[in-house]
C-alpha cells in the first residue's frame, strides 16, 4: 500500500471506532443543512454550534425560507456566535440560490466557491458531506494534522506552504467514502491533534507521524511572530429615557458588527452629556461609569466602558426611525445584537 494509502486507510479507521456519527447535521445528506453547518463551524466549536444550529433550522427549515427572511432575524439568530459575517454571506448565497439555481443548492464546486462565505475548503466539505463528490478540505484542523504529520517546517499562511498543504491534502484522499474520511480529518484535528497538548497515544497515524518522531508536535505549523494585538477603546452609551427604555442604534452594514443593533459610541475622553446632546439633542444626567471590559476580534481588542446616561426631559418625536430605536430591556425582541451590548443589556435588566 502507499504511504497516502495507509494515512486514509488509518484515519477511516479510527473514524469507525471514534470519529463523530451523531451530530444534528450528520442525519441527512440535505446540502442545505450541511451548508449551514459548516458555516457555523468555521472559526467555532461543535459544541458551541449545536443549539444555535437546531435554532436556525427550526426557524429557516430550507433555501426558500432563510432567502424570503429578513438578514435583522438571521443575524437575531446569529447573535452570540460570532463573526456576522457569516450569517450576512449566508443570507446572501441563499437569495443567490433561489435567483440564479431555482432554489437548489448548485452541485459543481465552481459554482459553490462563487457563493457568498464559501471559500475552496468549505465547498470540498459541503460536496464530499452532500454528494460524496471527491475534494481536499484543509481548515485550521486539517493544516494542523498535516503539518505535523509530514513536518512541513515552513511558514504557515505563506503562499507556498498553503500550496504544499493543498497537495498533500489531495494526495491522501481515499478513492471511497470521502464524507467520512472527510469527517474524520476534522475530528482528528479537533480532538487528537490538538493545538495544545496533542493526544498522540490515541492517534491512528501517529507511528509515520515525523513531529511526533521529533517530539515537538506543538511547534507545528510553524508560526510567524506573534502579533501583538492592538487595543482601541470606546464608550457606550446606556442612554436610558424616562419610561427606562434604553437607546439602540443599528450599525452600518458593514464593518464589525456590521447590521447588527449596538449602544450609543463614542470617543473616550469627551464630556459624555455634551456628545449626547451635540448627537441627539437630548438633555442628559451622565451616571459614574461601569468597569470596563475587554471583547476580542481576530485583529484587535476593544476595550469597552459603559456610561450609563438619563434623558432629563421628554424624547423628541423625530429620534425613532428605522435605525435608531428606545428598547425595553424587559421585552427583548428579535433583533440582531453585539455580544457584548447583549451583555450589558442583560446587566440593565437585573439592576431596574
Ligand atoms: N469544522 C468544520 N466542519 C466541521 C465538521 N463537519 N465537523 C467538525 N468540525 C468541523
Amino acid at each position: 500500500m502507499t504511504a497516502e494509502r495507509n494515512f486514509s486507510t488509518a484515519v477511516l479507521r479510527w473514524f469507525d471506532s471514534s470519529g463523530r456519527k451523531d451530530l444534528p447535521w450528520q442525519v441527512s445528506c440535505d446540502p442545505y443543512s450541511i451548508w449551514v453547518s459548516e458555516i457555523m463551524l468555521q472559526q467555532t466549536q461543535v459544541a458551541t454550534v449545536i443549539p444555535y444550529y437546531r435554532r436556525f433550522m427550526e426557524r429557516f427549515p430550507d433555501i426558500a425560507t432563510l432567502a424570503s427572511a429578513h438578514i435583522d432575524e438571521v443575524l437575531h439568530l446569529w447573535t452570540g456566535l460570532g463573526y456576522y459575517a457569516r450569517g450576512r454571506n449566508l443570507h446572501r448565497a441563499a437569495v443567490e440560490i433561489v435567483v440564479q439555481h431555482g432554489g437548489h443548492f448548485p452541485q459543481s464546486f465552481a459554482d459553490v466557491c462563487t457563493l457568498p462565505g464559501i471559500g475552496r475548503s468549505t465547498a470540498g466539505a459541503i460536496l464530499a458531506f452532500a454528494y460524496g463528490q471527491r475534494h481536499p478540505i484543509l481548515d485550521g484542523n486539517v493544516k494542523r494534522v498535516l503539518a505535523r504529520y509530514h513536518g512541513v517546517s515552513g511558514q504557515a499562511g505563506t503562499r507556498t506552504v498553503e500550496q504544499h498543504l493543498w497537495a498533500l491534502a489531495a494526495a491522501h484522499l481515499p478513492e471511497i467514502r470521502i464524507g467520512n474520511y472527510t469527517q474524520a480529518i476534522m475530528d482528528l484535528g479537533a480532538t487528537v491533534c490538538r493545538r495544545r497538548r496533542p493526544d498522540c497515544k490515541s492517534c491512528p497515524v501517529a507511528d509515520s507521524c515525523v513531529a511526533r518522531a521529533q517530539g515537538n508536535a506543538e511547534t507545528y505549523p510553524v508560526r510567524g511572530q506573534r502579533r501583538v494585538l492592538p487595543v482601541k477603546e470606546v464608550w457606550m452609551i446606556l442612554l436610558r429615557d424616562r419610561r427606562g427604555l434604553v437607546l439602540l442604534e443599528q450599525r452600518p452594514p458593514s464593518g464589525i458588527w456590521g447590521g447588527l443593533w449596538g449602544l450609543p459610541e463614542c470617543n473616550t475622553g469627551l464630556d459624555a452629556g455634551s456628545w449626547c446632546r451635540r448627537e441627539y439633542g437630548l438633555d442628559v444626567a451622565v451616571d459614574e461609569s461601569w468597569p470596563t471590559l475587554r471583547h476580542r476580534f481576530t485583529h484587535f481588542q476593544l476595550d469597552i466602558t459603559p456610561i450609563p446616561a438619563r434623558v432629563l426631559g421628554e424624547n423628541p418625536q423625530a429620534m425613532e426611525n428605522s435605525r435608531t430605536v428606545w428598547y425595553n430591556v424587559h421585552e427583548p425582541d428579535a433583533r440582531g445584537l453585539a455580544t457584548p451590548v447583549k451583555r450589558l443589556l442583560q446587566q440593565l435588566r437585573t439592576l431596574s
